[in-house]
Parts: structure tokens; sequence; C-alpha cells
């Protein structure tokens, strides 16, 4: 039986998806899932173990010698690869340039769609990254595609960066975003698209919370069916 409902998120670079993902997450006292987390977690061991990007059997073999392991933490998820934290070294610039050439590897995407499904099975998950609703959960009773401008999502980039005293200039980041979501729209295999059945929100002008309220709306109309 299941114990609530899959929440698939999608969307672009910094649309906001793994911000509302985790707030909505607790509301429903759900599992919250990063796939991006993982496709991150593989780019980084390909970074540290100088294997080429695109060698796809490499990057197979090392795939299929790590485990990627979530622990609650605050104020983010803390991200295991192996027994070493990557929290933050997967967050870092080589690996955002990096990781659209790995995931568009497609043994890297059903190796890792895979245990996607395995963590989302029993339900009551709310999961984020490009093709969760179009081919990672195909049957997630709620899908949600969230959009902003690219000049918002930089921006947004941009203030997350500054925390973290990172200083890539804004012409800087949103050239890498464009470039991203470029990569990640026209790849074969399960690009970035909106599912025809995804609800699709534009969040340029929302805040997090009005995200996060509207999709838990969402969920509820679909829960009290
Ligand atoms: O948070 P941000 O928007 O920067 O990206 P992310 O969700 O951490 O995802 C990083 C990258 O992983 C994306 O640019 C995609 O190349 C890849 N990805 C994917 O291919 N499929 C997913 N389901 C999630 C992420
Ligand atoms: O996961 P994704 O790359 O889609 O985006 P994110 O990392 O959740 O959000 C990127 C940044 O935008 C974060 O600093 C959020 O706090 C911020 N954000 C925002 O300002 N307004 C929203 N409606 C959603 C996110």
């Amino acid at each position: 039986d299941k114990q609530g409902l899959q929440v698939a998120i999608d969307g672009p670079a910094s649309a906001g998806k793994s911000t509302v993902a985790k707030i909505v997450a607790q509301r429903f006292h759900y599992i919250y899932c990063d796939t991006g987390a993982m496709y991150r977690a593989i780019t980084w061991k390909v970074l540290q173990e100088g294997v080429g990007l695109g060698d796809e059997a490499a990057v197979k073999n090392l795939l299929d010698q790590i485990t990627i392991r979530f622990e609650p933490g605050t104020p983010v998820q803390k991200v295991f690869v192996d027994d070493t934290e990557v929290t933050l070294a997967i967050r870092q610039p080589d690996v955002t340039n990096a990781v659209s050439q790995v995931s568009a590897l497609s043994a890297v995407r059903t190796e890792l769609t895979e245990r996607q499904r395995q963590i989302a099975d029993a339900g009551g998950i709310v999961m984020d990254g490009r093709d969760i609703g179009s081919t990672v959960l195909p049957h997630a009773e709620v899908k949600i595609f969230l959009v902003a401008s690219v000049d918002e999502r930089a921006q947004r980039r941009l203030k997350d960066n500054a925390a973290k005293g990172i200083n890539t200039p804004l012409a800087t980041l949103k050239h890498e975003i464009e470039e991203r979501d470029r990569k990640d729209s026209t790849r074969k295999i399960s690009p970035l698209t909106q599912a025809a059945d995804a609800i699709r929100l534009d969040t340029t002008s929302m805040s997090i919370q009005e995200v996060a309220d509207r999709i838990a709306e969402i969920i509820q109309e679909k829960e009290s069916l």
C-alpha cells in the first residue's frame, strides 16, 4: 500500500526546484530526492579520477563502483559518495560545468533512473530533476514544470553563490545557465522537457513561499481524490 503520492518537479537550471521541493516534502512528511545531486555526484567522481567526461564505458564502470547517499542536514541535505561527504564539492563550478556532458551518457541515465525509481517506489516522495515526470516517474500523481526567465534565474544563482563565497559575474552565470539548458534540452536521451500532463508554473515573479503554497494546493487536491 502506498504511503503518499509521487510528486515530480522538473524544469531548467535555477528555476527553484530544489528549494520548493524541500519545503513541500517537509510539509507532507514526504521524502525529498534531488536527482541533480546524483548526476553531480558521479560527475564529481569522474573529475576526481581523471576519467574522460565522454568515456561512457569508463564512467559507467565508476558509477557501478560507488554508492550515492543522502543524509538529513540543515540547511541542506548532505550528499555522500561512499564515505566521502561531497555536499559542497558537487556545487562547485567545475562540477556544474561538466555535469551536462556526463548526464548525457545513456549508461549513466539508465543506471541513475533505476536507482531513482527504487527510491520513489514506496510513494510519499518529492523528486526534482529534468526528466522525472517524463521518464523516471511517468505515473507520478503530481507533475510540476517550473520555469522562470533566464535573467531571473541568473540573479537567483548570483545570490546563492554570494552566500557561498563564489563570485562569478552575472553575465557569466547567465551564459552558463543558457548553455546548460541548451545541452539538457537537446540531448538524445530523456532531455529536459515538459511532460504532457505536467502543470507549468512560471515563477519569475513568484516568491519561494508562493510557489510552495501553489504546489501544496495541487497535492492536496490529488490527495483528496
Ligand atoms: O540545481 P541546478 O538547476 O543547477 O541543477 P541540478 O538539478 O543540480 O542538475 C545538475 C545537472 O544534472 C543538470 O544540468 C542536468 O545536466 C543533470 N540532470 C539530469 O540530466 N537529469 C536529472 N533528472 C537531474 C539533473
Ligand atoms: O533546484 P534549482 O536549480 O531549480 O533551483 P534552486 O537551487 O532551488 O533555486 C535557485 C535559487 O533561487 C535559490 O537561491 C532560491 O532561494 C531562489 N529562488 C527564488 O528566489 N525564488 C523562487 N521562487 C524560487 C527560488
